[in-house]
C-alpha cells in the first residue's frame, strides 16, 4: 500500500505507517503542497495524511483513484475536506478531536487577556520608545475577572474555556445549535439565544465549526449588538466572521478589541486592514501549537490511518461518517 503525507513531519511519528505502507512525505520546504502537486502525487495512494492547508476535494479523490481508503486530517477542523465527496466514494475521513482541547483553550484565554489588557499593543508602544512617564490611565483596558463570558459553540474546547473562566470568577453563558443540559449542570453555564448572548457578554468567544450555517455568523448586525467594551475572540475558522464588518466595528469603537487566530484568507494578506488596527491581537493560526499537542495530533492521525489501512475502524471518523 502507499501513503502520501503532505507535509514534513518528524519521521519517528510516521513509523507506525511503515509496517503497512510505503510512505511518501512531501517535504519541499515548509510550504503547503500546491494543488497541482497534490493531484499528481496522490495518484494510486491508499491513504492520505493531510493538513488543514490542503484542499481535499472531488478532484483529489478522482486523481487518487478507487483504492483510496482514508484521508486522515491532522486537525480537529476538517472544512478543508469535502466529506460528501469522500462519502460518495466510500473514503473514510478522520480528524483529531480531544488531543488539542486544552492547548487551544489556553490560547483562547491568552487572546482574551491580551486583547482586553492591551498586552501586545503596550509591548509595541514600549518598544517604539513611547514610554516617557507612568500615567494613571496609561494603556487602560477592560477587566477579565468577574466579567461575563459568552461562548458561541460549546463543544470540547468551549467547555475547557468555561472551566478556565471559573478561575477568573466569570459568569459563563453560551449559545449552541443544541442546548447542553449536561454542561449546564456540570459547569454552571447558562444557555442564551444568540442575540441575548451578544448583548450581555463582555467577552464573546467563537468556537463553532465552519459550515454553511456558520458562514459570516459574525456580521455587521452581530457586532452592532455587542457592548462597546466587548472583546471578540475567534479561534475557530475565519469564514465564521465577516472581516469587513469586524474591521468597521473595531475602527468605530463599536466593540473594544478583538483577538484573532484565524482569518478568511490564510496567511493574512500583508495589506489587510486588520493590520492597521491597534485594538486587535493577530496570531497566525497557532491555537493548538504546543510541541506536545502538535505531536499528539499527528500521532492520532497516523494511528487512525493505520487502522483504516489494515481494515479496522478508525477511532476518530468525522461526525458525518460515524453512522457508516
Ligand atoms: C484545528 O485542529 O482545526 C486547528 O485549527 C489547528 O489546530
Amino acid at each position: 500500500m502507499r501513503v502520501l503525507v503532505t507535509r514534513r513531519i518528524d519521521p519517528a511519528l510516521l513509523s507506525p505507517l511503515h509496517d503497512v505502507a510505503d510512505v511518501e512525505v512531501f517535504e519541499q520546504a515548509d510550504d503547503p503542497i500546491s494543488q497541482a502537486e497534490l493531484l499528481v502525487r496522490c495518484r494510486g495512494v491508499d491513504g492520505l495524511l493531510t493538513m488543514l492547508t490542503d484542499r481535499i476535494d472531488e478532484a483529489v479523490f478522482a486523481a487518487a483513484g478507487p483504492q483510496l481508503r482514508c484521508v486522515a486530517n491532522a486537525a480537529v477542523g476538517y472544512d478543508n475536506v469535502d466529506v460528501a465527496a469522500a462519502a460518495a466514494r466510500g473514503v473514510q475521513v478522520t480528524h483529531t478531536p480531544g488531543v488539542l482541547t486544552e492547548t487551544t483553550a489556553d490560547l483562547v484565554f491568552a487572546l482574551m487577556l491580551a486583547a482586553a489588557r492591551r498586552v501586545v499593543e503596550a509591548d509595541r508602544w514600549l518598544r517604539r520608545g513611547q514610554w516617557h512617564a507612568w500615567a494613571p490611565m496609561l494603556m487602560t483596558g477592560q477587566d477579565v475577572y468577574g466579567q461575563t463570558l459568552g461562548i458561541v459553540g460549546l463543544g470540547r474546547i468551549g467547555e475547557a474555556v468555561a472551566r478556565r473562566a471559573a478561575g477568573f470568577g466569570m459568569r459563563v453563558v453560551y449559545h449552541n445549535r443544541h442546548r447542553r443540559p449536561d454542561a449546564e449542570a456540570s459547569l454552571g453555564v447558562r444557555y442564551l439565544p444568540f442575540h441575548d448572548l451578544l448583548a450581555q457578554s463582555d467577552f464573546v468567544v467563537v468556537l463553532v465549526p465552519a459550515t454553511g450555517q456558520t458562514q459570516a455568523l459574525f456580521s455587521t448586525d452581530a457586532f452592532s449588538r455587542m457592548k462597546p467594551t466587548a472583546v471578540f475572540v475567534n479561534a475557530a475558522r475565519g469564514s465564521v466572521v465577516d472581516e469587513t464588518a469586524l474591521v468597521h466595528a473595531l475602527q468605530r469603537g463599536q466593540i473594544f478589541a478583538a483577538g484573532l487566530d484565524v482569518y478568511q484568507q490564510e496567511p493574512l494578506p500583508s495589506d489587510h486592514p486588520l493590520l492597521a488596527l491597534e485594538n486587535v491581537v493577530l496570531l497566525p493560526h497557532i491555537g493548538s501549537a504546543s510541541v506536545a499537542t502538535r505531536r499528539r495530533m499527528v500521532a492520532t492521525a497516523v494511528a487512525d490511518l493505520k487502522r483504516a489501512l489494515t481494515g479496522e475502524r478508525p477511532r476518530h471518523l468525522v461526525p458525518e461518517l460515524q453512522q457508516q
